[in-house]
């Protein structure tokens, strides 16, 4: 018998290493891997494109409402594409960080995203992430993590990863970065990010990437294999 596929939805504060985890779950289970936050990255970057300021709400949701956003996979990761064109590494530009507050706040914004990620998640077999995806666009997910860590850890991965990449970072001004992103995520009126009762806490501050992975792997098989026992009434 084959087994449902299920929904696994993962939040938590930017850099708590989300999006790592999630990938990799995804690709252990045959599943698609969405990043949802790539999604407000690309409003964000059409808007600017077009010489829009990102606090100008109706403008910026007639962006939202006009783009057509795909997400396709290959071997390494999974590529965002906006119109046809791949814009995967034009999302993560400082510029855009700076600049992405107003249109995560934006509720028309969040409306039209929110919809576009029930879309594709709606047969299952999803691992998405984000800030909202436990508790607004996938309540009923089989299974919902909150990953967490301080804010000073997230910080340290944030300058090793840019390290990683030749970029050096001044670790004061990443870590103000990420507490301001934290306030905003965390206080903006639709959306907020917050942990779902029934989610599954998962901190991460002493944990390695393989760990979190096993931790959520386990978790989610030990669902598939319970919802496909012949014992399910
Ligand atoms: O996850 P990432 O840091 O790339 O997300 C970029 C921004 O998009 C976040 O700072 C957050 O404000 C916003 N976001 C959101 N809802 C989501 C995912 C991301 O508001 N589901």
């Amino acid at each position: 018998m084959g087994h449902r596929r299920i929904k696994i939805a993962i939040d938590g504060p930017a850099a708590s290493g989300k999006s790592t985890t999630a990938r990799e779950v995804a690709k252990r289970l045959g599943y698609l891997y969405i990043d949802s936050g790539a999604m407000y990255r690309a409003v964000t970057l059409m808007a600017l494109r077009a010489g829009i300021s990102t606090s100008e709400d109706e403008k910026v949701a007639d962006i939202a409402a006009e783009i057509k956003i795909s997400f396709r996979p290959n071997e390494e990761r999974t590529e965002i594409y906006v119109n046809g064109e791949d814009v995967s590494r034009d999302i993560r530009t400082p510029r855009i960080t700076a600049n992405i507050n107003p249109v995560a706040a934006n509720f028309r914004v969040r409306e039209i995203l929110v919809e576009k990620q029930q879309e594709l998640g709606k047969s299952g077999g999803v691992v998405m992430d984000g800030r909202d995806i436990t508790t607004v666009v996938f309540p009923d997910a089989e299974l919902k993590i909150f990953m967490n860590a301080s804010p000073e850890e997230r910080a340290n991965r944030r300058v090793s990863e840019l390290a990683g990449k030749n970029l050096s970072a001044d670790y004061n001004a990443v870590l103000s970065s990420i507490k301001e992103r934290d306030t905003a995520d965390f206080t903006r009126a639709h959306g907020p990010l917050k942990q779902a009762t029934d989610a599954v806490v998962i901190d991460t501050t002493l944990k390695s990437i393989e760990d979190q992975c096993r931790e959520i792997y386990d978790l989610a098989m030990a669902i598939i294999e319970k919802n496909s026992s012949p014992e399910k009434n």
